[in-house]
């Protein structure tokens, strides 16, 4: 059994990889400053310590590495039109928190950090799909954000032998993704209000595309992440190597939960990339991953949690 600590574990994606390392019987601490993280998302899983903290504070990364074999840095305001609206406030949550957090861990002697990185590092460089050997062109102070402490635990590896992986997520969807915010994942918008009768809004003119990939891969991708040896020190994307609309997800989901409204057009988003598909050739290779649940599939079952936990679906 090996001591995992999960920073962000009450968000969406940290919940469910604690949800899955307490499964396989793992020892699972979570640090969370619950700003956007909720005690609810763990309320099924009572196996796990839970420690309240800013990882923006040296103090609380310190205190919450110690005794721990591998950090799943998740922590993160993970919203393009926020870090636009304060780049500041996104800044400190996702770059100073993960440097302390690498060198605590450096200190506390962890064995492996994986890192919680992002699709948007790559901007809008022309060619699809993109690979990992492409030239960044962050387009928002999220992506550079992301960009940079992805480059810290490079850094990390070459300057001090911590051994790092950065796993570039691809529009991440599923359970316990909170759609309260306007700044939340589309998918979760666009089921809160087409389950309220609402008319979802689009963005531009709703042909952008994204890598849109079910929770359960990125769960796997970044367990193997922990333990494959020649991954050390590498950017990997982990998603499901397709592309779909901004259209053809509203089209698809109107059909599953069955209603009937149309949408509303409205300008494009500052920051926003056109098109965005994951070339996983990497993730093949240095971890055996492989996408495990497809884009219908994983919306099916985000619709089905929707509706039975009676989540409060308003903007
Ligand atoms: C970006 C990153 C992703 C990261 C996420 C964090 C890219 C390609 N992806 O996602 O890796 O995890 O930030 O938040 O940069 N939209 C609508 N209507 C809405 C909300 C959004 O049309 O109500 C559109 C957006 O304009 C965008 C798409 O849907 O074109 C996806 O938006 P969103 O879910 O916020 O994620 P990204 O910004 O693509």
């Amino acid at each position: 059994m090996a001591h995992y600590l999960v920073t962000g574990g009450a968000g969406f994606i940290g919940s469910h990889l604690a949800e899955e390392l307490a499964a396989r019987g793992e020892q699972v601490r979570v640090v969370d400053s619950l700003v956007t993280g909720r005690r609810q998302n763990l309320a099924h899983v009572p196996d796990v310590e839970f420690i309240e903290g800013d990882l923006a504070d040296l103090d609380v990364a310190r205190r919450v590495v110690k005794g721990v074999d591998v950090v799943l840095h998740q922590a993160a305001i993970p919203s393009v039109p926020r870090s636009v609206l304060d780049p500041i406030a996104s800044n400190r949550a996702n770059v100073d928190a993960a440097l302390n957090v690498l060198v605590a861990a450096r200190d506390a002697g962890v064995r492996r950090v994986v890192y919680a990185g992002s699709s948007s590092a790559y901007g809008n460089t022309p060619m699809l799909p993109k690979d990992e050997s492409m030239p960044p062109s962050p387009l928002s102070p999220y992506a550079l954000q992301k960009l940079v402490s992805e480059q810290y635990c490079q850094l990390f590896t070459r300057l001090y032998g911590l051994e790092t992986v950065a796993i570039r997520y691809f529009n991440v969807f599923g359970p316990r993704q909170d759609p309260s915010s306007p700044y939340s994942g589309v998918i979760s918008l666009f089921i809160s209000a087409l389950c309220d009768g609402r008319p979802p809004t689009i963005y531009g003119d709703g042909e952008q595309t994204r890598d849109f990939t079910y929770v359960a891969n990125v769960v796997d991708g970044v367990l193997r992440a922990c333990h494959a040896p020649d991954a050390n020190g590498e950017v990997v994307n982990v998603a499901t190597g397709g592309r779909i609309s901004l259209n053809r997800l509203f089209q698809t989901l109107r059909r599953l939960v069955g209603a009937t409204v149309e949408p509303m057009y409205a300008e494009t988003r500052a920051g926003d990339v056109r098109d965005s598909q994951a070339d996983i050739r990497k993730a093949r290779r240095l971890l055996g991953y492989e996408p495990i649940v497809g884009f219908e599939e994983g919306l099916k079952k985000t619709v089905d949690w929707y509706r039975e936990s009676q989540v409060p679906l308003h903007q």
